[in-house]
This record gives structure tokens, C-alpha cells and sequence, in this order.
């Protein structure tokens, strides 16, 4: 029999993109694909690109620009590119790089394997009307105890600076039976952990289940130990789903809630349909469900029009909920969205606000882990460490944590007490049982 061929995939961007890839690979692996980690021996490569910011995006072209010579040795090689710049590029990458045969769009994947086989260069941005990922083969290649699960797609939200209601299309729900069946799947095979993915991941609604009914008959299921979700929209933090954070102990005490600004004037502009006042009290009403939970956000700075007031009043909110942790990003203007029209702030302004957000974000993040210094924490081991008896986990909060513990494999979740917090990680002991 003729040796499998070899697909190397690279995955940019979000969760959801890691998870597509997943499935994109084990599609593949039903062509008689197997994955492999070194681009040299590919019989194809498929870059899943992202489209958020131009960093992003501008990733995509040098890299294809590194696969010239190797496309040049194998005429053979497939390269293919999916994700968000697939989408809102399509043709554009053909007429850009010639050594691109397969252009495939987010919703399509379930198409790629007879994209492959086809002859010339293909493209396909549809947003078909089946779901993709009931015509992809069940999943079978698992990493370790925790999985994704992408429950939601798209985004209705429109706000003024973001390409994903452009690239992902409208909101879709997948419906809960499908979801609950591929979770037994996962646990059956030894996932302990889920995390729950949409772009606008508590909008999720199918046939009256909402997030907070799918989390409850998910955390039903004997063996799945720590449910977690992202990303969430403020607007769409329902009280049932506050209430899941109070009564549903699988659920993790962690919350990513992105709210981009402080400043209301900058909010309106952006879209959010919030005010900074509306996020504080939210928070206030699940710190009161939950006190033990950390939170974590996105900022935006150097949004069009702001100012020295607005940035100030970000630097404000940040400072009143206080963060385990945050990214933030400098503005970036997205050919397409409303933003995008109007003059932006100077780079060298917006690069000092995002130094300062930034030096805030971190000094948070900090105080958030050395409070956890001589805590018991329940860590979810996902590989050894780089020392023997050393096991690598996520605590409950997703802190990233280093125990010491001889006997410990990958997939236990055990309790351990913290003894020191370094720069994005904590050392702890194991605790016996
Ligand atoms: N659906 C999620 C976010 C998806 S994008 C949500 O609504 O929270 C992830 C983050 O990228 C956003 O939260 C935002 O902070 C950032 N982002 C999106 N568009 C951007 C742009 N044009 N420039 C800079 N950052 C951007
Ligand atoms: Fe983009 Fe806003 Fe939708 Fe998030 S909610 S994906 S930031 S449009
Ligand atoms: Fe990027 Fe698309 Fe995700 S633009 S952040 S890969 S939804």
C-alpha cells in the first residue's frame, strides 16, 4: 500500500478556528490524510486563517510567500487556505498567490475533501444552508482531557470595527441533541473538560434551549467535570445563565466578557449597545452568583475619536471590576466596517494607551495570582512538565499551574496548594487525597 499522505495544517486566530481545523483534519483523515507537524514532507498544507486585525491577515501573504520555494521542489503540494481571510478574500488569494489551488470558506468545510480531489483551483465562500459539521466524519483525534466544542456560529452584533458578522456569517445555533450526543462522544473517550465555543456564545438558542439549559443537561453527564464558555456578549448574559454560575458546580468560576471600552461615548460609536455603567452592574450581579469567579476581557484603544477623557475612563472601569487577566489591542482598521471610514487616532498616541492599559492589565494579573499563593486550587492535568514529577494543568480559574507530584498522570484532576506565582503560572503541591 502507497505510504498515507501528509497534511500540515496552520491555525491562526480564534478557539473556533482550532476547533475547525480539528475537524478539518479528521475529514481529511477519512480521505486517507494523516497529519503531520513538518511542513517539509506535506502533500498539503492548509493555512486557517483569521481576518480580525491586519496583523492578522498580513500573516497569511508571507507565509505564503515561505511556501514559494517548497511548492517550487513539490508541484504536487496542495496549499489550501480556509478561515476568515478565505471568506472575505475568496478570488483575491488566487489572483494574488498562484501557488494556492483551494480557497475554502468557514462554512464549507465539509466540502474540502471533494475540493481536494478536484482538478485546477477552486474556491468556495457559501454559506450553505446545511450545518458543516453534520457532513464531517465524528471526531476522533482528541488531545488530552479537555476538548472544544463549537455550540454557535456567526454574529448578528455588528459592531462598527469587526469583520466576523462579514467573514462567519449570521448567528447559527447547532441544535442541543446534536451538541449533547458529540459531549458523550467526547467523555466516552476520556474528555473531562469542555469549553463551549460561539463567537457570540450566550446568544445561543435552538428550539427553546438556551446556554444556560445546555450547560445544566451537559454538566448531567457522568465524567464531564469542568464546563467552561466563550465568547460572551454583555447584552446576552441572562439571568438563567447568572444563575447556572451560582447552582452548577461543573461550571467553571471563570468568565471572559469582553467589553472593548470604558467610555460611553466610545461604546455607542463602536456599537455596543451597552453603557459602561450597564457592564459594572453585570458584573456586580454575578460576582453576587459567583464570588470566587474571575473575569477577563478584550479593549480596543485608539478606537476613531477617541480621546485622552476616553481612554481615562477605560483605565477607570479596569481599575473598578479588576481582571485576572486581559487582552488588548490596538484599533485596527478593517477594509468594510463602519469604523473603518472614519479618521483614526495618531499610532504613536494609541501605542502609548496601549502600553498603559496594558502595564495596568498586567499588574492585575498579578495581584489576581499571588492571590492564590497558599490557596487550594483543582487542577485538570494536561501534560507532564519539563521536570520529572512535575504535572501541567489549568486550576479552575484557567490559570495555567505547575504542580509536584510523582505520581501524577495526564487527565487526573487533583487539588493542590499554591506556593508561588511566577509571570503567567503558578507552582503548586499536590495535595493527597
Ligand atoms: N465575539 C467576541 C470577539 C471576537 S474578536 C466578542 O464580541 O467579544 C476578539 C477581539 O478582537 C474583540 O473582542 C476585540 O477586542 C478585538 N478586535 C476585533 N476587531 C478588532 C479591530 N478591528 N481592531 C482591533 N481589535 C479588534
Ligand atoms: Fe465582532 Fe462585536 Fe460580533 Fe464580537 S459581538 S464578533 S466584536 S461584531
Ligand atoms: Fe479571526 Fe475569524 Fe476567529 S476573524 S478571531 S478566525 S472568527
Amino acid at each position: 500500500m502507497a505510504d498515507p499522505k501528509k497534511l500540515f495544517i496552520k491555525t491562526y486566530g480564534c478557539q473556533m478556528n482550532v476547533y475547525d481545523s480539528e475537524r478539518m483534519a479528521e475529514a481529511m483523515g477519512a480521505q486517507g490524510y494523516v497529519q503531520t507537524e513538518v511542513l517539509e514532507e506535506a502533500d498539503m498544507v492548509l493555512l486557517n486563517t483569521c481576518h480580525i486585525r491586519e496583523k492578522a491577515s498580513e500573516k497569511l501573504y508571507s507565509d505564503l510567500g515561505r511556501l514559494k520555494p517548497l511548492k517550487a521542489e513539490r508541484p504536487g503540494l496542495k496549499v489550501g487556505v480556509a478561515g476568515c481571510v478565505a471568506q472575505a478574500e475568496g478570488e483575491e488569494i488566487l489572483k494574488r498567490m498562484p501557488l494556492v489551488d483551494i480557497v475554502v470558506g468557514p462554512q464549507s468545510y465539509h466540502r474540502l475533501p471533494a475540493m481536494v480531489r478536484a482538478e485546477g483551483r477552486v474556491v468556495d465562500t457559501d454559506f450553505p444552508a446545511e450545518d458543516k459539521f453534520e457532513h464531517l466524519p465524528a471526531r476522533k483525534a482528541l488531545r488530552g482531557p479537555t476538548a472544544f466544542l463549537t455550540v454557535q456560529e456567526g454574529c448578528d452584533k455588528f459592531c462598527a470595527f469587526c469583520v466576523v458578522p462579514y467573514t462567519r456569517g449570521a448567528e447559527v445555533s447547532r441544535p442541543a441533541e446534536r451538541l449533547l450526543r458529540e459531549a458523550r462522544d467526547l467523555v466516552d473517550r476520556g474528555v473531562r473538560e469542555i469549553t463551549l465555543l460561539g463567537q457570540n456564545v450566550n446568544a445561543y438558542h435552538a428550539g427553546g434551549w438556551t446556554l444556560a439549559r445546555l450547560i445544566r443537561e451537559l454538566a448531567g453527564i457522568e465524567g464531564l467535570d469542568r464546563i467552561r464558555y466563550t465568547t460572551s456578549h454583555p447584552n446576552d448574559m441572562a439571568e438563567d445563565l447568572i444563575a447556572a454560575h451560582a447552582e452548577v458546580p461543573q461550571l467553571m468560576p471563570y468568565l471572559h466578557l469582553p467589553v472593548q471600552s470604558g467610555s460611553d461615548r466610545i461604546l455607542k460609536a463602536m456599537n455596543r449597545k451597552h453603557t459602561a455603567d450597564h457592564y459594572l452592574r453585570l458584573v456586580e450581579r454575578i460576582r453576587a452568583a459567583r464570588p470566587d469567579i474571575l473575569l477577563t476581557s478584550d479593549f480596543i484603544v485608539g478606537f476613531p475619536g477617541e480621546t485622552e477623557a476616553d481612554f481615562e475612563a477605560t483605565m477607570a472601569l479596569v481599575r473598578q471590576v479588576g481582571y485576572g487577566a486581559a487582552f488588548s489591542f490596538k484599533y485596527s482598521a478593517r477594509p468594510g466596517t463602519p469604523a473603518a471610514e472614519k479618521a483614526p487616532v495618531a499610532a504613536e498616541v494609541a501605542d502609548e494607551r496601549l502600553q498603559a492599559l496594558q502595564a495596568l492589565i498586567t499588574a492585575q494579573q498579578q495581584a489576581a495570582q499571588a492571590a492564590m499563593v497558599g490557596q487550594e486550587v483543582a487542577v485538570l492535568y494536561e501534560k507532564t512538565g519539563r521536570r520529572p514529577g512535575q504535572m501541567v494543568g489549568k486550576s479552575q480559574h484557567l490559570m495555567a499551574v505547575h504542580v509536584e507530584d510523582a505520581a501524577g498522570r495526564i487527565g487526573d484532576l487533583v487539588r493542590a496548594r499554591v506556593s508561588a506565582s511566577a509571570p503567567n503560572s503558578l507552582a503548586a503541591v499536590r495535595i493527597p487525597d
